[in-house]
């Protein structure tokens, strides 16, 4: 019996727990040995040293930042004690560190894994939990301690310059996915950094905006993924945000750091700001984050001042130096061991190449385009299919060896690609590159050089290739990242280049009674009600990693299914989105300050007027139909749903909803299945739909079926009732709904809770300074 309640206790909590738990006693005994001065170092990193960049910060101490050439920041050794510098480097996307060194002939590549938004796409745990081991094998291989990622902040809108590295407007798809790669990557024995703790949802002034946020949306969106991951996952740290949220810099504020994360969620990791984050490092302490990265000597010695004038107590830089040391004393830097700088680069390209061809949707199937039937001449046209875009752009990007191009993908796949177009392509490629060279790193880093203006194709060519070709390949390409978010002209929408590209390609190939097929290789969402009409199929493809074109191909031809569906809403038109009207919010020019490398810092100021009704919990609940809804994936197959059984219908302590999906057509295809419920009707106002649960089937041939089973407990059942301080399950009747998408619902079943449930008690903090006029039912 011993034995047995021994077990499931393990089964329950991580194990990476008890080496915590191990190291903090340790850790408590090692920071009573330091001095003042090595605490204070330990809890600043070491500088930073970017190629053209001359930061005001430069090396703190010690010339450590070379260890891994590339790597994000270093943290402080303190040799008599044993304890190594540690080291932490990007991104969600795949290990960023450099692939060259000065005076040596061995190159240091690392895998691009597909973006953020594409893994969310796959709906598939079990698989991103794959990505992540590769992952976090190459980190381990490359001598690195922590992977700056998972990015995990929810799309609040499609402009969102970094949305191609986070996963979802939904907080149960961010959470669950972040929870797969944190357990992937950690189970090599290296870490994770969640980010960006929290409300970091936009670019534009960054480093200065303030989010006012009400309580109940910040629970139930922004903060509810971060804690399912915590939960899932106990990740061995946590970034803070640039961003104030109500207010306060994230990284200083104790009620979201300390109350909490870990007073609440039972953090027990280290937390470090993001790059340069926050302006008051001893109310960085003060909140609980433990660590200033990449730490300049400014903050150490602000520190210092604040210790020896009692302003900041000891005991609270004990605490932030112990969490650290902690850290450090389950690295792989204090474990010596020997690393290879050898991963293996071929066997990760092919996870990346299965994991990409997963995620990708296909959004529409006229008249069966594809998978490609009787095909083998390929007019393809549009710059990024001949340079395809593997991942977004600034700390997220990876240095991977090469990148499949969608023709390259093509012709290894046994294509003939039009070779009188690829040459027109290549050359106006080539001259755009030549004539707007990269700029200097720290240059292009911040404010990369925009990718060329569509090739104007000559008309004439339209028709010969309609009538040489068997079928024309379109791709739409897009690219974002760190620093600025997207425009609405020219980015959001299509220019009018890409639009009349578009129509003129349709029209010639349509004549000849030849198909369209238009590929979305973009990191975010992008209109496509204006254009999708116009031709018989799409594929979004995402931004793939580096075997892109390969996997772009496998879904094309067939070889794979497409089975991937949207983790984010495609709207009609950007005024649509319920965000829009708060989007980047306001600017304070006239207060402008001093910022980071001598950029002007604007303050701004945000309010989430939207509330909780961020992507389909708006356009369900408000009736806008979307181009594209949540959820919403095509298959070459067909699939059908069989009846829902509830195991009640009554709730007590929780209810399973079972259900059997069938393939009814002629090729073997995965389905994801998709669970909402719609609440009773308490005193909150409540979306029409929530998702509470998903599953991917496994390949099931023509003819076979998979039966599902999902569990649905009282937090699923469960808002934020901001007067109660609570999560609340209040009593009536549920409806749980499960759909191939939000708006195409196959079957619902109901069930009722007799009595109210507290299913958490929280404390009463981070309420907005101002009132928030939120949109209501
Ligand atoms: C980014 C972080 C990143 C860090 C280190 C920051 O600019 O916001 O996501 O991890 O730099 O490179």
């Amino acid at each position: 019996m011993k034995q047995i309640i021994f077990l499931s206790f393990i089964a329950i909590f991580p194990s990476t727990i008890f080496f915590q738990d191990a190291n903090t006693a340790k850790a408590k005994e090692l920071v009573s040995k330091m001095t003042l001065d090595e605490k204070v170092n330990l809890v600043v990193g070491l500088g930073m040293k970017m190629p053209g960049m001359t930061p005001s910060s430069g090396a703190l101490v010690g010339q450590t930042m070379d260890k891994v050439a590339g790597a994000a920041g270093t943290t402080f050794a303190i040799d008599h004690l044993g304890l190594p510098t540690t080291v932490v480097a990007d991104g969600p996307a795949g290990l960023r560190i450099e692939p060259k060194r000065a005076n040596d002939n061995n190159t240091y590549y690392a895998t691009a894994f597909p973006v953020g938004t594409l893994l969310a796409s796959t709906w598939d745990t079990k698989l991103i939990e794959e990505v992540g081991r590769a992952m976090g094998n190459e980190v381990k291989e490359y001598g690195v301690d922590v992977l700056l990622g998972p990015g995990m902040n929810i799309h609040r809108n499609p402009l969102g310059g970094r949305n191609f590295e986070y996963y979802s407007e939904d907080p149960l798809i961010a959470g669950k996915v972040a929870a797969a790669m944190v357990n992937g990557i950690e189970s090599n024995g290296v870490g994770t950094s969640i980010k960006h703790f929290a409300v970091n949802n936009q670019e534009r002034n960054r480093n200065s905006v303030n989010a006012n946020v009400s309580e109940r949306a910040l629970r139930e969106i922004y903060l509810k993924g971060f804690q399912i991951a915590i939960k899932e996952s106990n990740p061995w740290t946590v970034m803070s945000s640039y961003n104030k949220l109500n207010g306060t810099y994230t990284s200083e504020e104790h009620d979201l750091l300390t109350t909490i994360l870990r007073k609440e969620w039972g953090f027990k990791g280290l937390v470090m700001t993001d790059w340069f984050g926050g302006k008051d490092a001893v109310a960085q302490m003060k909140a609980g984050n433990d660590l200033l990265m990449p730490g300049t000597p400014t903050q150490a010695k602000a520190i210092l001042e604040a210790i020896n004038n009692g302003t900041l107590d000891k005991k609270i830089l004990d605490e932030n130096a112990e969490r650290i040391v902690s850290y450090i004393l389950g690295t792989q830097s204090f474990k010596k061991y020997a690393f290879s700088n050898k991963p293996d680069l071929k066997a990760h390209a092919a996870v990346a190449r299965a994991a990409a061809a997963e995620g990708m949707i296909l959004l529409r199937n006229e008249g069966k385009a594809l998978p490609l039937a009787n095909v083998k001449n390929i007019a393809a046209f549009g710059n990024t299919s001949y340079d395809f875009i593997s991942g977004g752009t600034g700390s997220g990007d990876v240095n991977e060896e090469y990148t499949i191009s969608l023709v390259q993908g093509l012709s290894n796949a046994g294509y003939l690609v039009d070779e009188e177009i690829k040459t027109l392509y290549s050359n106006h490629l080539t001259d755009y590159k030549t004539k707007h060279p990269k700029k200097e790193f720290f240059q292009e880093f911040m404010n990369p050089t925009p990718t060329a203006p569509e090739l104007n194709v000559d008309d004439n060519l339209f028709s010969k290739k309609a009538a040489e070709a068997d079928i024309a390949l379109i791709t739409i390409g897009r690219n974002a990242g760190e620093g600025a978010d997207r425009k609405v002209e020219n980015d959001f929408n299509l220019s009018e280049a890409e639009q009349a590209l578009i129509k003129k390609v349709a029209d010639a190939f349509h004549a000849k009674n030849k198909k369209v097929v238009v590929v979305m290789n973009v990191g975010g969402v992008i209109e496509t009600a204006s254009w999708r009409d116009k031709v018989d199929a799409i594929l979004l493809s995402w931004q793939p990693g580096l075997e892109a074109g390969n996997a772009v191909a496998d879904v094309l031809s067939g070889k794979v299914n497409a089975s991937g569906k949207l983790a984010t809403t495609f709207p009609v038109k950007y005024e649509d989105e319920p965000s829009a009207k708060n989007f980047p919010g306001k600017e304070f020019p006239e207060k402008a300050e001093p910022g980071m490398f001598g950029m002007k810092q604007i303050p701004a100021e945000v309010t989430y007027e939207e509330g909780i009704y961020v992507g389909y919990r708006y356009y369900n609940t408000f009736n806008v139909k979307p181009a594209y809804e949540f959820g919403y994936g095509l298959s070459y197959t067909d699939f059908k749903y069989g009846n829902l059984s509830l195991s009640s219908k009554t709730f007590d302590k929780d209810i399973t909803a079972t259900i059997t999906i069938t393939n009814t057509g002629k090729v073997a295809g995965k389905e994801v299945v998709e669970l909402y419920i719609t609440a009773a009707k308490g005193k909150l106002d409540k979306p029409s739909e929530e998702l509470k649960g998903f599953a991917k089937t496994g390949l099931l041939q023509p003819g076979a079926s998979e039966t599902l089973t999902f569990t649905i407990d009282a937090n699923a059942l469960a808002s934020f009732d901001t007067g109660a301080t609570a999560w609340i399950a209040d009593a009536g009747n549920y409806t749980v709904k499960i759909g191939a998408s939000s708006a195409n619902i196959k079957q619902a079943a109901d069930f009722s809770l007799a009595k109210p449930i507290v299913t958490e008690q929280c404390n009463k903090v981070l309420a907005p300074p101002v009132p928030i006029n939120e949109l209501k039912k």
